[in-house]
């Protein structure tokens, strides 16, 4: 028997390649000033009476990942947040830990809140999906998976959590039949604004990052 007794990550996820993590950033990076240059998004942003003033969105989502991207699954809080035991502890997550993917990014949004990547799992990696987070509170359960995103960057003083809420958000919003406002092609997709600063990215080709599923311990 071992001394030592086991204990659980900050958080478990997907950490994407470095090479991988750096194509991202720069993608949302274009985004970020391909959008604030569209004028219905320079409207709502209320910049348009001076159509020479720069609307810095890389500035205003100063909070962003430090090190290589990554894509939560289980927040586990070193053991504390409940559930933590049943997923550590589950097959799929055991015999994955340490292995390769590639993740697909579909989309990109932002919110007044946050910056992220939609992320669409494959039935094996929905597998390493823990069952009791696309839950947006008051009540509202969602379709497995629908939580999946890796942040991007968030505004001042806002926790990185609230990336995945955003993203529920948006998934609500289609579920009741919300589709969003096509905006246009810009590049890389259909820009979508679901109203409330809610914007969509939708990519026309969707993005494989690769990743190593692994444990978080900060
Ligand atoms: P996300 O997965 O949306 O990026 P922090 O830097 O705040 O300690 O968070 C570390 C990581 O764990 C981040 O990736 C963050 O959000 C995620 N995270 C933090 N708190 C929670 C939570 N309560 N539920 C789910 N994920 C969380």
């Amino acid at each position: 028997p071992s001394l030592e007794k086991d204990f659980l990550p900050l958080y478990y996820g997907w950490f994407l390649s470095k090479r991988s993590s750096e194509n991202l950033r720069k993608t949302g990076q274009a985004f970020l000033d391909e959008l604030a240059s569209i004028k219905v998004f320079r409207k709502e942003a209320k910049a348009l009476e001076d159509p020479k003033a720069k609307i810095d969105l890389t500035g205003y989502f100063v909070k962003r990942p430090p090190g290589v991207l990554h894509c939560t699954t289980k927040f586990t809080d070193y053991g504390k947040a409940p559930g933590s035991d049943d997923y550590a502890q589950q097959e799929a997550v055991k015999s994955s830990y340490g292995k390769a993917f590639f993740l697909t990014i579909s989309a990109l949004f932002i919110t007044p809140r946050t910056a992220g990547a939609r992320v669409e799992l494959s039935d094996q990696q929905m597998l390493l999906w823990p069952g009791d987070v696309d839950v947006l509170q008051p009540a509202a359960s969602l379709p497995k998976g629908s939580r999946a995103h890796i942040t991007l960057g968030c505004a001042s003083g806002v926790e990185a959590v609230q990336t995945g809420i955003d993203l529920l958000e948006f998934v609500k919003l289609e579920k009741a039949g919300n589709k969003g406002e096509e905006i246009g092609e810009i590049g890389g997709g259909r820009l979508l604004s679901y109203g409330n600063g809610l914007w969509m990215l939708q990519l026309s080709k969707k993005i494989e990052v690769r990743c190593v599923f692994s444990g978080y311990y900060g």
